[in-house]
């Protein structure tokens, strides 16, 4: 067995991180082999809660944790950790504008960024769940100078385990055989998810999506919205937003930056972006990567049609928008 490692959760008195812990403590994402001692950060007014999520972890009697650190401190929550999930964000309340949201969130990540910058060890990675998500990557790594850029992410993985799903079921095949579906932009309504580069197994046989369903009208119509309007769906049915899936999809997300992809297949990222795409540069932008050796790099060379440009266009400028109103919020503090 190899020597435990320090992951943090963040929001962890929540409802994503009840499922996330679990997952996270069985060895689903860092390995079944890996010991872990989980730290767990929420605000002062969910210490009792917390309390709680640490007995039921205790109770759990799971080999792979070694240490439980509940705590309501930045300082102690990223202490040396080599892996985090910033889960904990500020909910849009009734009333709130959409500038309101991101004032506040920009705040609780501007805070974290200068916590994992003092005491995060300098190859953690960084997942950001909480929402607006790829702007909070972006502002929690402006303020983490001495982390490198490349080791702050932002969470498209439940968009595209949605995609994939909408695939798999759409060519009645089990979801294992569907992959490459892209979510290009924010993790938003302007998202863009894409399956003109995704591959099925058809009968034994890799087949391209495109023309498996061979149906442009429900690829660029149908398709997209229901992965674009899934979480206010899920809402709409549940009463409470997405949960487990997106739980599973951070630990998706997690798990292949740790061990990797495999070959010719790739997965979807909020990455600090390169301009790859036409994509703007310098905001965290989700892409279609590879990983290799715990670093990701954006898939080049594939082709994007008038279509796709134009949705990119739209997703480019809300992030735009969004980093100039995060950037005014820090800087007027
Ligand atoms: P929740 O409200 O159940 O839990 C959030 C927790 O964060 C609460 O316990 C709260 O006290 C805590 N928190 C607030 N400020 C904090 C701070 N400064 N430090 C540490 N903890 C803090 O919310 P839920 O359902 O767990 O969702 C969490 C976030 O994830 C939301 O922002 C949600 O919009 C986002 N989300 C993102 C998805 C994605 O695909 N990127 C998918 C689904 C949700």
């Amino acid at each position: 067995m190899s020597e435990p490692i320090r992951v943090v959760v963040t929001g962890a008195a929540g409802q994503i991180a009840y499922s996330l812990l679990y997952m996270v403590a069985r060895g689903e994402v860092f390995g079944r082999d890996q010991p872990l001692i989980l730290h767990l950060l929420d605000i002062p007014p969910m210490a009792g809660v917390l309390e709680g999520v640490v007995m039921e972890l205790a109770d759990c009697a799971l080999p792979l944790v070694r240490e439980v650190v509940p705590t309501t401190d930045p300082a102690v929550a990223f202490k040396d950790v080599s892996a985090a999930f910033l889960v904990g964000s500020m909910p849009r309340k009734e009333g709130m504008e959409r500038k309101d949201l991101l004032s506040a969130n920009v705040k609780i990540f501007k805070v974290q960024g200068q916590a994992l910058d003092k005491f995060a060890r300098k190859d953690i990675k960084v997942l950001v769940v909480g929402n607006p998500a790829n702007t909070n990557a972006l502002v929690c790594s402006h303020y983490a100078p001495s982390i490198p850029k490349e080791n702050f992410s932002a969470m498209t993985r439940l968009d595209q385990n949605r995609g994939t799903a909408q695939i798999a079921a759409k060519l009645s095949l089990p979801i294992s055989a569907v992959s490459n579906v892209i979510i290009w932009g924010n993790h938003s309504a302007t998202q863009f998810p894409d399956a003109r580069s995704a591959k099925a197994i058809i009968n034994g046989t890799e087949k391209a999506v495109w023309d498996a369903i061979g149906d442009t009208s429900f690829l660029e119509g149908p398709f997209v919205e229901i992965v674009q309007k899934r979480g206010a769906a899920v809402i709409a049915a549940r009463k409470m937003s997405s949960a487990m899936s997106a739980a599973k999809a951070a630990c998706d997300h997690m798990h292949d930056w740790w061990n990797g992809t495999k070959p010719g297949q790739f997965v979807s990222m909020g990455v600090i972006s390169d301009g790859s795409y036409g994509a703007p540069k310098d905001v965290v932008f989700s892409f279609p990567v590879e990983i290799k050796n715990k670093q990701w790099s954006i898939v080049q060379g594939l082709t994007l049609d008038d279509f796709a440009k134009s949705k990119l266009a739209i997703t480019s400028k809300e992030l735009l928008e969004e980093k100039t109103e995060a950037m005014a919020v820090c800087n007027a503090e």
